[in-house]
């Protein structure tokens, strides 16, 4: 049996998307709007702790599918399922980390941290335990009492990667999280999150653009192909955990493979 088949057996489906599909209503003209279909019967499943990116062209629907599974948006048909439960709204069980952090300036990175669980109803203790604990998932044990302002780039990222962590999410829905950032620190936080999902084993959906990103952080990659939006290849990456660098890393003819399966995969949708 292949690697990856290997790892996937045995293994249950965390979150399941069926037949999802999704239109917008497009002005043509002052009298005339019509449905403009963005996501087009797009089904998919993620095994428990398994990382999944999700690459396409731009406007292929990427945000709106993890809006949907997010539960901030609502799918024309299909459905959602977590543990094999329909979604129908936002939950704690599933928390989304965007490109820009969006800190409350006003507090500081453990207020920040702490503001999620306030949704949580948690009491004070509690909530500024869970957030340092966060905080110190992502190496800010020391920053506790920055505000945002203070901070870099790379350190808002990780408090807002923080603050969803802190909900203790089963599901994390990353979109495009590490673009703004520069090359280093987006390499740094890509391994700092392979460290975190060894330690948590949290099963995470990961947007990106940058394909190298894609094969690296991934299990799978998920191609979208757009107009409307639709599901072309579900490409594994047969490279083992804990992985190297991703310098490294991406001479591996496994890497390469998969990378090479990936980006044909994109074109596709131009041809
Ligand atoms: N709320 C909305 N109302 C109308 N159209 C929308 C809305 N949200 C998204 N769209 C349209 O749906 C399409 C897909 O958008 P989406 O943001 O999901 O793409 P994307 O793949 O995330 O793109 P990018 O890679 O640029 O982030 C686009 O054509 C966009 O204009
Ligand atoms: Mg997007």
């Amino acid at each position: 049996m292949p690697a990856t088949e290997e790892k996937k057996a045995g293994r249950s489906t965390k979150l399941a998307v069926e037949s999802v599909s999704r239109s917008f209503r497009s002005i043509v003209n002052r009298r005339r709007a019509e449905f403009v279909p963005v996501l087009n019967d797009i089904s998919f499943t993620m095994y428990e702790g398994e990382i999944v990116s999700v690459v396409g062209l731009s406007g292929c629907g990427k945000t709106t599918l993890l809006r949907i599974v997010g539960g901030l948006l609502e799918p024309d048909e299909g459905t959602v399922r977590v543990d094999g439960d329909a979604v129908s709204g936002p939950g704690l069980d599933r928390a989304i980390v965007f490109q820009q952090p969006s800190l409350l300036p006003w507090r500081n990175a453990l207020r920040n941290v702490e503001f999620g669980l306030e949704l949580k109803k948690a009491g004070k203790s509690v909530r500024t335990e869970k957030a340092r604990d966060a905080l110190g998932l992502v190496g800010l044990r020391d920053y506790e009492k920055y505000y945002p302002k203070q901070l870099s780039g790379g350190m808002q990222q990780r408090v807002g990667l923080a603050r969803a962590l802190a909900v203790e999410p089963e599901i994390l829905l990353m979109d495009e999280p590490f673009s703004a950032l520069d090359a280093q620190t987006r390499e740094e936080l890509q391994m700092e999150l392979l460290d975190l999902h060894a330690q948590t084993k949290k099963t995470i959906m990961f947007v990106t653009h940058d394909l190298d990103e894609a094969i690296y952080l991934s299990d799978r990659v998920l191609v979208l192909l757009p107009h409307p939006g639709r599901v072309h290849a579900v490409v594994d990456v047969d490279l083992p955990r804990p992985r190297a660098n991703i310098l490294d890393i991406k001479s591996d003819p496994a890497f390469i493979k998969a990378r090479d399966t990936v980006a044909r995969g994109i074109r596709a949708g131009g041809e």
